[in-house]
């Protein structure tokens, strides 16, 4: 990772969601992206083949969901065969908890286990400013573009092993329940 483990917030913890989750992390979603429908996005990419209910994580305190974050699998494609990755979206914290270090938790686990499990590669669209500090670089300029237009520097690539990025290049095409978000 780009810089050394931060201490955790006190009280918060992290854990992968469960079903009696999901109203409080709609709940959290609204608030967070409001107006924009990523709580939709997120019921949905639940259905997807690329959802892996162990990296859908929450940040809880005192037993309440004040935080989540979700890594699906996708591929980045090329004429020369598919890269098998992971993406990060969305990341989401309590309006009364942000800018305390809740959403860098909820990145760090998450990129952990992403790469105990044995990933390589995780990509994200985002704030240019925020996922550096993770590790992220600009995609684009790599050979790495993505679907959906957004700023270019808000396509960003992590690889989780020295070597994760050599020779990759190509399109990651986020599934299309993005385009309704
Ligand atoms: C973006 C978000 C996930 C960050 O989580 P967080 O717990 O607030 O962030 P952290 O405490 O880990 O880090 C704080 C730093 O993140 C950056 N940051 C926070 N919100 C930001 C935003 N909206 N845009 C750019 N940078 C932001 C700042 O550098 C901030 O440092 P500062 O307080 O010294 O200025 C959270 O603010 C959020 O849920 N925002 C609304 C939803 C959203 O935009 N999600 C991101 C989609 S890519």
């Amino acid at each position: 990772m780009a810089e050394p483990e931060k201490a955790n917030v006190v009280g918060v913890t992290i854990r992968p969601e469960i079903p009696a989750d999901f109203g409080a992390i709609r709940e959290l979603l609204v608030l967070a992206f409001s107006p924009e429908d990523v709580a939709t996005l997120v019921e949905n990419l639940r259905k997807t083949p690329g959802y892996v209910p162990d990296l859908a994580l929450v940040a809880v305190h005192d037993g309440a969901v004040i935080g989540h974050v979700m890594f699906t699998q996708i591929e980045i494609e090329s004429d020369s065969g598919n890269t098998p990755a992971m993406t990060l979206a969305p990341l989401a914290v309590h309006p009364t908890w942000q800018r305390q270090g809740v959403g860098s938790m909820l990145a760090r686990h998450g990129l952990q286990l992403c790469h105990q499990i044995g990933h390589r590669i995780v990509t994200v669209i985002g704030h240019s400013t925020y996922y550096p500090k993770f590790g992220f670089v600009q995609s684009v300029p790599l050979g790495i573009n993505m679907t959906h237009a957004r700023l270019e520097e808000s396509k960003m690539v992590l690889g989780l092993t020295p070597d994760a990025l050599d020779g990759v290049t190509g399109m990651v095409r986020l599934p299309s329940i993005f385009d309704e978000a």
